[in-house]
Order: structure tokens, then sequence, then C-alpha cells
């Protein structure tokens, strides 16, 4: 049995966690430099029935990456560079499976981990942090995995302990179009809703519908030019659908800013603009730049 260590106390991470310990799977923590010194405080999870759960995990520093045996990263996007490369002694053999949001960063960590098998994947669970330790399982999701290097396609057995533990995980060998598609949503929703300070569902009212028509538009042509086959009318759909199942969260672009933290602008639109060539992006551009002054960088 494998141990998942998680870099990224983040709500996505700790409820991976919390999901991963109750079915008896080993977890620990990978913590920054911040929590050095510090007790290692209980992680608690409050399912989706709403039941407050003690998670059992084990804390881990970046020297003790020789004893990390499969990594899951659930960082910020900016910071997966930086946390990955202070595991100098990361075993060859373990498999990092990126779980970040946003796009971009593969290159990187190819180039830096060139013999560990790495993974790229999409996660949907909702997850909303309470407190420094207590996190809120706030939607059950979909997850899947795939091989990003030759030899990561012998990791497809990871899987079936995180279906089990997650409700769903599947391997896909197309895990880029899949990123793909999470980004598309991600490129409308989240800059959308922090530019304007308001809720997922508040994107359906008619003050918006222009902008949110114009902007789906342009996301979807980069999309196009970068392979999804997805029509216009389809991806809309699916984009009402995450709007309307999300209707009363602040996205996590609205919530970064609000907390005055970095946002991944650079990762979600960045990603787009930086693909979409002479493509016509308007909105996109002046949104990017929007949240870009508004974070300060
Ligand atoms: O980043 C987020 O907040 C989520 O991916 C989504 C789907 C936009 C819902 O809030």
């Amino acid at each position: 049995m494998t141990e998942w260590t998680i870099m990224g106390a983040g709500a996505v991470g700790c409820v991976l966690a919390g999901l991963l310990s109750r079915r008896g799977e080993p977890v620990s923590l990978l913590l920054s430099e911040r929590h050095r010194g510090h007790l290692h405080p209980s992680l608690e999870l409050i399912t989706l029935s709403g039941q407050h759960e003690l998670v059992h995990t084990r804390p881990l520093f970046a020297e003790q990456a020789a004893a990390v045996t499969t990594l899951l990263v659930t960082t910020k996007a900016y910071q997966v560079i930086g946390a990955l490369s202070a595991l100098r002694s990361l075993p060859a053999a373990t498999p990092i499976i990126l779980l970040h949001n946003g796009m971009g960063l593969l290159d990187e960590v190819l180039a830096h981990f060139p013999h560990n098998p790495v993974l790229a994947g999409v996660s949907s669970h909702g997850a909303l942090k309470e407190g420094d330790w207590l996190v809120r399982h706030t939607g059950k999701g979909e997850t899947w995995l795939g091989p990003a290097n030759e030899a990561a396609r012998a990791c497809a057995g990871l899987v079936e302990p995180l279906a089990r533990a997650l409700g769903h995980a599947g391997w896909s060998e197309d895990i880029l179009g899949l990123q793909h598609r999470k980004l598309a949503i991600n490129a409308v929703i989240n800059p959308l809703t922090a530019s304007h300070d308001i809720r997922n569902g508040q994107l359906l009212e008619p003050r918006f519908a222009a902008v949110l028509e114009q902007l789906s538009e342009e996301v979807h042509r980069v999309m196009a030019r970068l392979g999804q086959q997805e029509s216009l009318a389809r991806f809309r759909r699916r984009l009402r659908s995450v709007i309307e199942l999300t209707a009363t969260n602040y996205s996590s672009m609205h919530q970064d800013l609000h907390h005055g933290r970095r946002t991944e602008i650079d990762q979600i639109t960045g990603y787009l603009l930086g693909r979409a060539g002479e493509l016509p992006v308007p909105v996109c551009r002046q949104l990017y730049q929007d949240i870009r002054r508004r974070q300060g960088r």
C-alpha cells in the first residue's frame, strides 16, 4: 500500500487527505516552512453529510522527500515549481501527480524530474477551508489522471485506491484534453466573478449576458485552436451547468483576490492568451489586465 503525500494543504488538498485517510489509506502532508517548529495540528474534515471527522496524517518537510512514495500536488499553480524544486531527495521512482488548477507548468516539471513518472490530473470536488485545519467537502466530483510522460504509463493502477476513496477516479489517455476542458470553464467563471465581485450564480443575471456570450466565444475559439472539438453550443451548456451547480460559491479567484492573495490568473487566462496566436480575444485580455492590476502584479 502506498502512502499518499499531499503537497499543498489548501481546500482540495485537505479534502483529498481526509477522503483517503477515512478509507484507511496512509496519508502524509508535506508542510511548508511556516509550519516548522509547531506541533502538527490535527486536520478536521466536515463530510458531505455534515459529520466532523479527525484526519490522521503524518507531517513531512521538504528534506524528508526521500520518504515520499506517491506525491499529489495540490498547491496553488504559482507555487508548484518552487515547492517541487525543494524536494531534492525525491526518489526517481516516485510518481508525481499534478492536480493543481491552471496549466502551463508541465514542461518545467518534466525538465526538473526527467526520471519520475509524471501524471497530470483534474478533479472537480468542491472544497472550502473553514479554518487553517478545518475543511468542508462541499461537493462530490470526478477525478481523472493520465500520463504526462512515458514512465507514468505504468502508474494507471493508482486510480483504483483513489476511486475507492473519492467515489470516482478514472484513467485518461487524453488528460491534456480534460485539463483544457476544465481550464475553459475556469477562464470564464473565475476572472469574471473576481472582477465583478460576485458569486458564480450571478453570472446568469441579464446584466452579464453580453460579456458571458463574448467571453465564452473567445475561450471556445482558443480551445478549438488547441484541438478541442466541443461545439460552442455544447461548451455554453456545460458552462451554464457548472455555474448553476456552483451558484452560491465564490470562485477560487474571487476568494484569492478578496483575501489579498495572489491569483492563478497567469496559469488560467494567461495560459489561454499565450496560445491565442492571432485570434481576437479582447475580453480575455482586458480581464487578465484587470485581475493583474487588482492583485498588484
Ligand atoms: O476555481 C473554481 O472556483 C472552480 O473551479 C469553479 C468551477 C469555477 C467553481 O467555483
